[in-house]
């Protein structure tokens, strides 16, 4: 059999770094090089300074960097070194031409395969780590042919990453599965195998699931889909609660005790965020329409429309409450990462929220214990988030969740950090104006409900059609399952 003595991953961010440490950290005898066209990415892999945010990855990345695990812009190189070659480069919408907002960009996985067939010679098996639409590795496979030369053999493998951010590490050491997808041939086969045997390094053989290409590369898109589905339907469910008095949590805990249903991924919030979920819902929508199933393509459509009415919702919610209008209001959001224990905010629900209440020319103040303050302003200055000067009038970054909370008039839980539960809340309310409202997008507060009320906070969850209820509602708001109705499911990878 093939035997793998040297990786090469081109792509260091949240798939690439986080995967390939935890390959050369269980693979001590395996040489992994991590390349990028990121100086400053690759250099702050190479700093004490991570350049992503993880539980746990630091550790990983200090046990073997600089002895089998190392980060590098010298792409070609790492590539005719190499046994295997990861693709692990983005894979984002398209922002123009055909497909715009709905296919994949995949301009960044074909500069990949011209540069790996370029500096490659002999015996080399190239794996789709990114998330591609269905018989991408067929693209990459002509663009191969198109190039080839004396003894030249690449073998192309599908093995789609299922790690969540926040719990990558973890996800990465004990996967669910691990799949990989090559051409049935017996030289597809040899490639696959090949692969298998760095897996069982730490996996057992029965978690690693072998398929054909095309069965891999979908495999990834309908998990992500399924998985944005369940949220979206519960959500949805949390419209039709509000709307007559029931309670989400305790619908998600009836229907989730049905086994055939199960419990996980049933918690109603503020919707789901993250560089994956919509993007890649977004590709299967778009692939369905190329290959002429409308019906397909609306049903998953819908998805992504709940999603984003969801988001909508939360926002009118606190216009609503604040008196229907915000306008120079100070709103504190707390949370701008799309999900704990992540400094991501690609898809963030946080953006959404902020847009929505800079448009009504509420002034915010965003705390988030792991976004940077200069990555904050890029999401919010985008053309389709803002406009003109509204960030630098309306956006303040804060220091301290305090800070931010001082003299708001709400207080808005956008990500589910655990510190948002150990906040000082009566110091909070001191110094907010009053009444001070506290919207829990993430239901991190669910167990102080009893404690906020008596310090004086008014949440809500003031849904009926009647205005004039409203403010009744929202008085006696925590004495009601309150903010039950969004819970804190995260988004995931
Ligand atoms: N983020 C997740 O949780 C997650 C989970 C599973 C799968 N995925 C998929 O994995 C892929 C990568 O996602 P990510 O979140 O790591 O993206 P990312 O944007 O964090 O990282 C991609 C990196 O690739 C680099 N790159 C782009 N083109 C290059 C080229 N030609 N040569 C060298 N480097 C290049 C970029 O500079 C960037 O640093 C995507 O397809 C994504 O859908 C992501």
């Amino acid at each position: 059999m093939f035997e793998i003595k040297k990786i090469c991953c081109i792509g260091a961010g949240y798939v690439g770094g986080p995967t390939c440490s935890v390959i050369a950290h269980m693979c001590p005898e395996i040489r992994v090089t991590v390349v990028d066209v990121n100086e400053s990415r690759i250099n702050a892999w190479n700093s004490p300074t991570l350049p992503i945010y993880e539980p746990g990855l630091k550790e990983v990345v200090e046990s073997c960097r600089g002895k089998n695990l190392f980060f590098s812009t010298d792409i070609d190189d790492a590539i005719k070194e190499a046994d295997l070659v990861f693709i692990s480069v983005n894979t984002p919408t398209k922002t123009y031409g055909m497909g715009k907002g709905r296919a994949a960009d995949l301009k960044y996985i074909e500069a990949c395969a011209r540069r790996i067939v370029q500096n490659s010679h002999g015996y080399k098996i190239v794996t789709e780590k990114s998330t591609v639409p269905v018989r991408a590795a067929e693209s990459i496979r002509r663009i191969f042919d198109a190039n080839t030369k004396p003894n030249l053999n690449l073998q192309v493998l599908s093995n789609p990453e299922f790690l969540a951010e926040g719990t990558a590490i973890k996800d990465l050491k004990n996967p669910d599965r691990v799949l990989i997808g090559g051409d049935e041939t017996p030289e597809g086969q040899r490639a696959v195998q090949a692969l298998c045997a760095v897996y069982e390094h730490w996996v057992p053989r029965e978690k690693i699931l072998t398929t054909n290409t095309w069965s891999s590369e979908l495999s990834k898109l309908a998990a992500n889909a399924f998985l944005a589905q369940r949220i979206s339907s519960i959500n949805s469910i949390s419209a039709l609660c509000e709307a007559t008095g029931a309670d989400v949590e305790e619908v998600a805990t009836a229907i989730g005790m049905d086994q055939r249903i199960g419990n996980k991924f049933l918690k109603a919030s503020v919707g789901f965020g993250g560089s994956c979920f919509q993007k890649d819902v977004l590709n299967l929508v778009y692939l369905c329409e190329a290959l002429n199933l409308p019906e397909v393509a609306r049903y998953w459509q819908q998805v992504i429309d709940m999603n984003d009415y969801q988001r909508r919702r939360f926002a009118s919610r606190i216009i609503d409450s604040l008196f229907n209008t915000v306008t120079d209001k100070k709103i504190a959001i707390l949370g701008f990462a799309f999900k704990k224990d992540t400094g991501d905010t690609r898809e963030s629900s946080s953006i959404y929220i902020s847009k929505y209440l800079m448009d009504e020319g509420a002034h915010l103040h965003i705390y988030d214990p792991k976004v940077p303050r200069e990555q904050i302003v890029v999401d919010l200055s985008h053309p389709g988030v803002s406009e003109d000067d509204q960030v630098s009038r309306l956006v303040t970054i804060s220091k301290d969740p305090y800070e931010a909370c001082d003299g708001a008039h709400a207080v808005v839980i956008c990500t589910e950090w655990d510190m948002f539960k150990e906040l000082d809340y009566e110091r909070i309310h001191k110094k907010m104006l009053k009444p001070a409202f506290i919207f829990d997008g993430r239901r991190v507060l669910d167990g102080l409900h009893n404690e906020l009320q008596t310090i004086g906070f008014q949440g809500t969850h003031s849904c009926g059609p009647n205005v004039s209820n409203r403010f009744t509602e929202t008085l006696t708001s925590f004495r009601k399952p309150v903010m039950s109705q969004w819970g804190k499911e995260p988004g995931k990878g």
